[in-house]
């Protein structure tokens, strides 16, 4: 599958210093199928192992970032509304860390909107923070290529590493301490038969009542399982990166779903338990065994949300959503297959 890259940002500074300039970007959400769950880096957003996702065609964000007079507050509006609390604090550090590196200290006016119900483990952190950091430098003028892009999203959510590309996306720890260069995301080849899709199961549109990032710090520092999950997450890359390789979803499927048990397991084990299944999860998990014993391949993975999202063939895709929509009345579900990167649109207002 080729990798889609994102264009090369390369607006003109002066038309940024006059205070004209706007970009607008969008971008996809993707899943993990191994899960980043654990920084070694707060600040720097650095985690302890590699994780492997798949960008979706399906919910995109659509961000745009325009210079406005003055040096004073950047003005965030999330889905028409203005941004506050949490949400409005980490796009102010972000375009903050953005005006560093260009020198162009004007604020930014920030409209953003999502397709995906922000907060409920849908990953719209990552679609968002995608398109902030490619319309952002855009709107400020960096240069950056597909990797320094990927490496500036990853400031603003660990997961929008990976967003910054299409089809699956591999983001390497990296190894460095007290710098960030070796951690970024990077296209992952797979195998020509795989035609893998995605089935989403919304069973809680709800925001979230833990968010990732305080619920991946108690993991890491209270869970006696966290250290065993990150040892097999190692090993589980591996099998998957040749699982997908060799374009065998059966394979890919039965690690994805085992990688998310065991993250889900090491948050169980933190004090207190961090617990993001619902029973209506369950329900839905058990539509998923169903379907395997009928002898469709369906795997399920769940991230910090109650929501399930079942690996399978495009070509089962209608049938698995249909029987999850039966096993769990009530959620919505959407069908999702490989999606594009992160992308500049031309308009320049
Ligand atoms: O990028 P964050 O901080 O929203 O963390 C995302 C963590 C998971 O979605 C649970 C796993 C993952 O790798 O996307």
């Amino acid at each position: 599958m080729p990798a889609d890259r994102p264009d090369t940002v390369t607006p003109s500074p002066e038309r940024s210093a006059a205070g004209t300039a706007v970009a607008v970007a969008v971008a996809h959400p993707n899943i993990a199928l191994i899960k980043y769950w654990g920084k070694r880096d707060e600040r720097l957003v650095l985690p302890w192992t590699d994780s492997l996702s798949m960008t979706l065609d399906i919910f995109p964000t659509t961000t745009s970032v325009r210079l406005a007079a003055g040096d004073g507050d950047d003005t965030v509006t999330l889905d028409g509304a203005p941004a506050e609390g949490e949400a409005l604090r980490r796009v102010r550090a972000f375009l903050a860390l953005v005006r560093d590196r260009s020198g162009i200290r004007r604020r930014a006016v920030v409209e953003s909107a999502n397709t995906a119900p922000t907060g409920a483990g849908l990953a719209s952190s990552a679609s968002g923070f995608a398109a902030l950091a490619l319309a952002a430098a855009g709107a400020y003028g960096l240069d950056l290529d597909a990797t320094a892009l990927s490496r500036l999203a990853r400031r603003g959510s660990g997961s929008a590493a990976r967003s910054v590309f299409g089809g699956f996306a591999v983001w390497h720890a990296g190894t460095a301490t007290g710098t960030d260069e070796s951690s970024y995301a990077a296209p992952v080849p797979v195998g020509e038969g795989l035609d893998p899709a995605l089935v989403v199961a919304v069973v809680d549109a709800g925001p979230k009542a833990v968010s990732s990032r305080a619920a991946m710090r108690r993991t890491v520092d209270t869970s006696p399982l966290y250290r065993s999950w990150a040892a097999s997450s190692r090993t589980d890359l591996v099998d998957l990166r040749a699982a997908l390789a060799r374009g065998d979803l059966e394979a890919v499927g039965e690690i994805a779903e085992r990688n998310a048990f065991g993250m889900h397991a090491a948050m169980l084990a933190a004090r207190p338990a961090v617990r993001y299944l619902s029973p209506a999860t369950f329900t839905v998990l058990d539509g998923v065994l169903r379907l395997r014993r009928e002898g469709t391949a369906a795997y399920a993975t769940m991230d910090a949300g109650p929501n399930v999202k079942v690996l399978c063939r495009r070509a089962d895709a209608g049938r698995v959503a249909a029987a999850v929509r039966e096993a769990a009345a009530g959620a919505r579900v959407h069908i999702a297959g490989p999606g594009p990167g992160a992308r500049l649109l031309d308009e320049d207002r």
